[in-house]
């Protein structure tokens, strides 16, 4: 048995535990620096961000998901000790998923995980197939980007293609901290963001899903994170981006359009601005080598459409081994989108300050402290 697959990071290390309709959600983060502030609310308030205000455009399923800090803190402060962070899963009817139990959803991970477990995997919803696991995420992305915020490192995640609507054209940091949460689908170009919203609805007319790509963008990175051969930072966070669930694809700065690229075309030329070198152009998003360069790391993840659509699809009865239609049922989003989009945000957080401690950089609170 391979142990430790339900944990990530060396220094920041966050081992996720529960399952879509068991008792909780919940996350173990070891490796947090002593001296952090750290309330329930900050981690609520990132939690808040999985809910879109607009309850067409995401499941009926309503969670409050409020969280509880376990341990690991003590007067408002992290103590350096293993931190517990869980939400109840208040809304679990578990029942509503029997009818499924032979009968494997097609996109869904219910027919693999079933051989590979003997059929003791908790089902129920995808059980820890389901994006609900992704709160996990969200609660270690929290307290990731609170310390990635001691170093004055920010990341920033947001929608730039729904269905077949783009927003190709690159928005400025402050467009991205204003407008992402203005607009249902967290995309910060509200035009573009109207456009985003009726492809769902017309897929969600129709008892279909569509995906989309979240691209998210890390400044003020020092230059050198990473520990190449194999904890490269583009291969780590590209490992961790796959740990979402309906990911498909990654690439970062210029990614697959690199490939009909000149080398004159696609390398970023060195120049001196402010005093600082940086570069004219960041095909390369933010990281060569494995290492980042110093310029914004920007990372693209491609979101599959939800596979739980009310259309009637082809499955088999695994008790009669006999071909027969699924009409999926439950509460389920025609979007991922909009939920991945915070949880886009925390994998790289969660990963960069794994790579940042790892580097030896020290919280701006701890410095020059005993
Ligand atoms: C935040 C989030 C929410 C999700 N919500 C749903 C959902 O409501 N319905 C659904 O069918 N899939 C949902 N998914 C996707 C499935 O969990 C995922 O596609 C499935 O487990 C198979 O895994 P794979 O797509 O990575 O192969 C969600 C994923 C994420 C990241």
């Amino acid at each position: 048995m391979l142990l430790e697959c339900n944990s990530t990071g060396k220094e920041f290390v966050i081992t996720c535990f529960g399952e879509s309709h068991g008792r909780c959600i919940g996350v173990v983060i070891d490796g947090c620096p002593a001296g952090l502030a750290l309330s329930e609310q900050d981690i609520q308030k990132e939690l808040d961000k999985r809910i879109p205000p607009k309850p067409e455009i995401v499941s009926a399923r309503r969670e409050k998901d409020v969280v509880e800090i376990l341990s690991g803190t003590f007067d408002g402060f992290t103590t350096g000790a293993p931190i517990c962070t869980l939400v109840w899963n208040e809304e679990a009817i578990p029942g509503e998923y029997d009818l499924m139990k032979d009968t494997p959803r097609p996109g869904h991970a219910d027919y693999p995980a079933r051989i590979k477990y003997g059929g003791f995997n908790d089902y129920r919803g995808g059980g820890r197939f389901s994006g609900r696991i992704t709160v996990a995420f969200v609660m270690a992305g929290a307290i990731a980007k609170k310390l990635l915020g001691l170093f004055g490192v920010e990341v920033l995640a947001y929608a730039i293609e729904i269905g077949k609507v783009k927003f190709s054209a690159m928005p400025t940091l402050e467009e991205i901290r204003e407008s992402t949460y203005k607009t249902a689908v967290r995309c910060p170009d509200l035009e573009s963001a109207k456009e985003m919203e009726e492809a769902i609805l017309k897929a969600k007319k129709e008892g279909d899903s569509v995906g989309g790509i979240v691209e998210c963008i890390v400044s003020k990175v020092p230059v050198g994170i990473g520990e190449p051969l194999f904890d490269s930072l583009d291969a780590d966070i590209a490992k961790m981006l796959f740990d979402v669930p309906a990911v498909k694809g990654v690439e970062f700065g210029a990614g697959f359009k690199a490939a009909q690229l000149k080398g004159s075309e696609n390398n970023d030329p060195y120049v001196i601005r402010d005093g600082k070198i940086v570069t004219l152009t960041n095909n390369a998003g933010g990281i060569l080598g494995g290492l980042s360069s110093g310029m914004p790391i920007l990372v693209r993840a491609a979101i599959k459409p939800t596979p739980s659509i009310s259309k009637k699809q082809k499955t088999v009865d695994l008790s009669k081994m006999e071909e027969t239609l699924i009409r999926v049922k439950g509460r389920h989003d025609p979007c991922i989108v909009p939920k991945a989009v915070p949880v886009i945000e925390s994998a790289v957080a969660i990963v960069l300050v794994d790579h940042m401690l790892r580097a030896g950089f020290i919280p701006k609170v701890l410095e020059g402290q005993e």
